[in-house]
């Protein structure tokens, strides 16, 4: 969601506003509808901003160029409070003397009460947005005291809700300060120049030297300088890590979308993912969790929370983990959860999954699980997030940087890494599954060549997302882990295409869903392989047949040498022999690349979908 950047640089030297719009770019994925900068200009704070994307910002800043300036904010906003317009959008300026400015991710939940108190003081307010009131209070906080750090902790005590606040301030012109409380900064630094960002690749083109703050601190940046506080004022100190991610790979790779190539990365995010997990005798070591091995043997039930394709994650996850533990697995909406007086206490594991390991709704549940006594696990692509550092273990996955809005690389690595944890869990408490815990990492070490041969086969899905590019309505069936799959194949289709898609368990179909059977009406349907257990793969075939008789056009994706649906199926998609709990890694996959040239075919903009935004930092 929104985009914050920061900047300090040499006396001498002007690019704040090159630096500040080149992390507004790296930041676009993150889904923004207005954006804007401040650089401190002399005695003033001068802002340029606009709705739409940034190439309005740079439109405008052409029309009215900005001095020369070493200190700089910018930001690409998500609106929540108040529509998507010029006015609406960051930075807000506080006061009368065009001195000061700030920028804001997250919602203020009392500033309704603070914008009264402001008005009774005869404050004349420029927009609806709730974070022009804390630049407000910010201004006059700074009457008093003169200094801006100390003027920001006066402010965020009287602050409820989430929020990434930075300011700039005309009579400190070389000084940024930011505050965080749930939504996320990080500090980039530079050698004469530091960096905020909402995220490493707001700096990644200039540093990978980067420093995490922690719940509820202040951080003040000079070119030379950088000091953390927390909200009490007790001085603090970030933890210092190494960007591993370089600024190529948050590039397109020379494929046309990041969607495509994120899909196309994904043999490397399920081998990174498993990479290092094993000791030389086989065995896996998540030496990472540092949970005493004593606790996850008592633990006597599992809830995962997650939302979007995560919550797919886990609903694919919870049979695997299920059958190899024996421990009931309950997968919850994590914005459901806190509502649902979820049964919790401290023999539970919860679990969250969360690419950006910045969703509110997830961060929310996991924050209510502790409360519970829980004991809670992060499953996160990214480091320096928040919800890892609110969890009590976090095991990382090496998806890599995940920039189209529409998530697919983090789904199969979440996946990956929630049935790596599933085996250690079944590794440690021993059980009758234990010892073929080496035959399925075997197996999982398969996927990533298994991935790409499905990916080699792709042509023939974009041919036929090309005749589809009228669909009004797409069905997709599956059973067992086959029915997670089917459901991330109707989001993907609505994420991008815009067209009705919906998922099902196939076994459901008799009791409703088949009433929507007519003539022509496309539906993928996911096998199973032939050598699932239960009689599955023929129940199926079954399903095929009863939608094929009323008109059906059925697009079925099978294993390699399974021929019992060929007589069913319009189009067969064919996928390598698996283990039946490994086979979503690759049964997704098609699903993914139909959505991405069916959205291509209709000339959608893939990697930004209207309405959404990559990361959700409000409830
Ligand atoms: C948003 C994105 C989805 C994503 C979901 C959860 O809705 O558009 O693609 O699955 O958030 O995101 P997370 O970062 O928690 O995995």
């Amino acid at each position: 969601m929104c985009g914050i950047v920061g900047y300090v640089g040499p006396v001498e030297d002007g690019t704040a506003l090159e630096v500040v719009m080149e992390g507004l770019t790296r930041l676009e994925y993150r889904g923004y509808d207005s954006a804007g900068v401040a650089l401190v200009a002399g005695d003033r704070v001068e802002t340029r901003k606009r709705a739409g994307k940034l190439e309005n910002l740079r439109r405008e800043l052409d029309e009215h160029p900005l001095p020369v300036s070493r200190t700089g904010i910018g930001h690409t906003r998500w609106a929540t409070h108040g529509g998507p317009t010029d006015t609406n959008a960051h930075p807000h300026r506080g006061g009368t003397d065009g001195k000061l400015a700030l920028i804001h991710n997250g919602i203020i939940e009392n500033f309704h009460a603070l914008k009264s108190e402001l008005i009774a003081d005869n404050v004349a307010f420029a927009s609806e947005t709730d974070t022009e009131v804390v630049a407000h209070l910010l201004a006059a906080a700074y009457t008093t005291t003169p200094d801006l750090t100390e003027a920001m902790r006066a402010v965020v005590a009287r602050l409820d809700g989430a929020f990434t606040l930075l300011a700039v301030h005309a009579d400190q012109p070389g000084v940024v300060v930011g505050a965080r409380r749930n939504s996320p900064l990080v500090v980039g630094l530079g050698d004469g120049e530091n960096y905020l960002g909402s995220d490493v690749a707001a700096f990644i083109g200039h540093t990978r030297a980067a420093l995490e703050l922690a719940q509820d601190q202040i951080v003040t940046i000079t070119p030379d300088t950088v000091t953390v506080v927390d909200f009490d004022g007790t001085p603090a100190q970030g933890k210092a890590y190494e960007v591993t991610w370089d600024a190529a790979a948050a590039e397109k790779g020379g494929y046309a979308t990041f969607m495509e190539k994120e899909i196309n990365d994904q043999p490397h995010a399920v081998r990174d993912t498993l990479f290092g997990r094993t000791d030389t005798d086989g065995r896996l070591t998540l030496d990472e969790l540092r949970i005493p091995e004593e606790k996850l043997r008592e633990i006597d039930r599992i809830t995962i929370v997650a939302c979007g394709t995560a919550a797919y994650a886990g609903m694919v996850a919870k049979y695997a983990i299920e059958r190899w533990t024996r421990i009931p697995v309950e997968v919850s909406l994590a914005h459901e959860f806190r509502y649902c007086d979820p049964i919790v206490d401290e023999q539970t594991l919860v679990v969250s999954i969360s690419q950006s390991g910045e969703t509110m709704d997830t961060l929310m549940a996991v924050k209510h699980a502790r409360e519970l006594g829980a004991l809670t696990i992060s499953i996160c692509n990214t480091h320096g997030s928040t919800i890892p550092r609110e969890s009590d273990a976090v095991l990382y996955t090496h998806a890599g940087p995940e920039i189209a809005v529409a998530s697919t690389k983090a789904f199969l690595a979440q996946i990956t890494a929630s049935y790596i944890l599933g085996l250690y869990l079944a590794q440690l408490r021993g059980g009758t599954f234990a010892d073929d815990v080496r035959a399925v990492l075997e197996e999982l070490a398969e996927i990533p060549d298994k991935i790409q041969t499905v990916l080699d086969r792709m042509g023939r899905v974009k041919e036929i997302a090309g005749f589809m590019a009228d669909s009004r309505a797409v069905l997709f069936l599956g059973r067992h882990v086959g029915f997670p799959v089917a459901l991330e194949g109707a989001l993907k289709l609505k994420e991008l295409a815009y067209i009705h898609a919906e998922g099902f368990a196939a076994g459901e179909l008799k009791h409703g869903p088949i009433a929507l059977i007519e003539p022509g009406q496309p539906v993928f349907v996911v096998v199973p392989s032939p050598s699932s257990e239960h009689g599955l793969h023929g129940k199926i075939v079954s399903n095929i047949q009863e939608i094929r008789a009323r008109g059906a056009r059925t697009i079925v994706i099978a294993e390699d040498g399974d021929h019992d649906v060929v007589p069913f199926s319009d189009e067969v998609i064919r996928v390598p022999a698996t283990a039946p709990l490994l086979a979503p890694l690759l049964t997704v996959v098609p699903l993914q690349v139909f959505a991405l040239w069916l959205s291509t075919a209709k000339g959608l903009d893939v990697d930004q979908p209207r309405n959404l935004a990559k990361s959700v930092t409000v409830e």
